[in-house]
């Protein structure tokens, strides 16, 4: 399977702001390392995962990769297309095709706008050329695409009309309006009721089977991301530790944290995961480590190797790890 999108060894430092304090240290400039060092391989039409803890770096790579933020170094390639430095005409041609769902369906739809128009708004930019009718058409076709139904009923109305969950099936459909080939949802159903967040999820789903969109599902949640994704990447501290299939990741976790996040699920559909495997982690508020390894202080198994940072490498069927505990020699 061919990869959509490459992330090439990306990073992202925020300066940390001075403050009041900032005078006991002169001359000293410190960095928040959002992303220290990612690389990521997206297979075309799939539903990859992103999951890591809060803090990770994860919403930091979403606006990385959609061009919100500039990496500091580091490549992005989408389609076989450097997009890192594009600008102006290019960089339209890329937003056209790459877009977002946000965590938050209530701020991220214009609430003074019938749904109607909320979809229309983006096809208005990207499909100049459209007839009315056809941007009527395509309106009304993604509205049933997210099961918005009757699609003419729900095109009529205000966002306060709606609950939570058909909120957020506007966003998703107006993402969809513009056909894009990448889809980022971001967290798209930590705010909604436990009861619906599959049915959304479903939807999701969906598209990336119906449209062949290639969908990147972050969350902190996996048991939702075993409802929906294919691949899937662990995330700490900026940095990819482990990524593979979800049923090579979840029956057979390698790096030590993803076997703690794995035990510390207990839903059914997890019962194939290998207890013998899990792990607890210590020091749990500890800070990642600043060189090496940055899970080592947290890490049950952590050696004296540790402290120069293990790369990440495939151990077999793509599924790929940046643990020592795996080295041949
Ligand atoms: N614009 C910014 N300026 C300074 N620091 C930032 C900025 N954006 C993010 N950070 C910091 O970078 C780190 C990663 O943030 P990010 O939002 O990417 O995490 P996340 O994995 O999405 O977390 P969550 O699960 O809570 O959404 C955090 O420590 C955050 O405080
Ligand atoms: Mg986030």
């Amino acid at each position: 399977m061919r990869n959509i999108l490459e992330v090439q060894d990306v990073k992202k430092y925020f300066p940390i702001g001075t403050n009041v304090f900032s005078f006991l240290y002169p001359g000293k400039k410190e960095y928040k390392k959002a992303l220290d060092g990612v690389s990521l391989y997206i297979q075309e039409g799939r539903v990859s995962v992103l999951v890591g803890e809060s803090g990770s770096g994860k919403t930091t790579l979403a606006r990385v990769i959609l061009r919100a933020i500039d990496p500091d170094s580091g490549s992005i390639i989408f389609n076989g297309d450097n997009i890192t430095k594009k600008t102006g005409k290019e960089l339209r041609n890329f937003r056209k095709q790459a877009q977002m769902i946000h965590q938050d369906p209530y701020s991220s739809i214009n609430p003074l706008m019938k749904v109607f128009d909320i979809i229309k708004e983006p096809i208005d930019i990207f499909y100049k050329e459209y007839s009315d009718e056809e941007r009527t058409k395509k309106i009304l076709a993604v509205l049933d695409d997210v099961s918005l139904k009757p699609s003419t009923v729900f095109a009529e109305k205000y966002p306060h009309m709606l609950s939570g969950g058909e909120r957020q099936r506007v966003a998703i459909a107006r993402s969809l309006s513009i056909e894009p080939k990448i889809i980022i949802a971001d967290e798209p159903v930590s705010m909604l009721d436990v009861s619906i967040r599959g049915q959304i999820l479903q939807i999701v789903k969906q598209l990336s089977v119906n449209h062949k969109i290639t969908v990147i599902y972050i969350t902190h949640d996996l048991t939702t991301s075993r409802l929906i994704g294919d691949e899937i990447s662990v995330m700490y501290a900026g940095k990819i530790v482990e990524s593979g299939s979800i049923d090579s990741v979840f029956s057979n976790p390698l790096h030590p944290y993803t076997q703690a996040l794995l035990d510390a699920v207990s839903e059914p559909n997890f019962q194939n995961v290998d207890k013998e495997k899990v792990v607890r982690i210590k020091n749990f508020d500890s800070a990642p480590a600043e060189t090496g390894c940055k899970f080592f202080s947290r890490c049950p198994y952590s050696m004296d190797k540790c402290k120069i940072e293990p790369r990440l490498e495939n151990k077999g069927q793509n599924h790929t790890v940046s643990c020592y505990l795996y080295d041949k020699e």
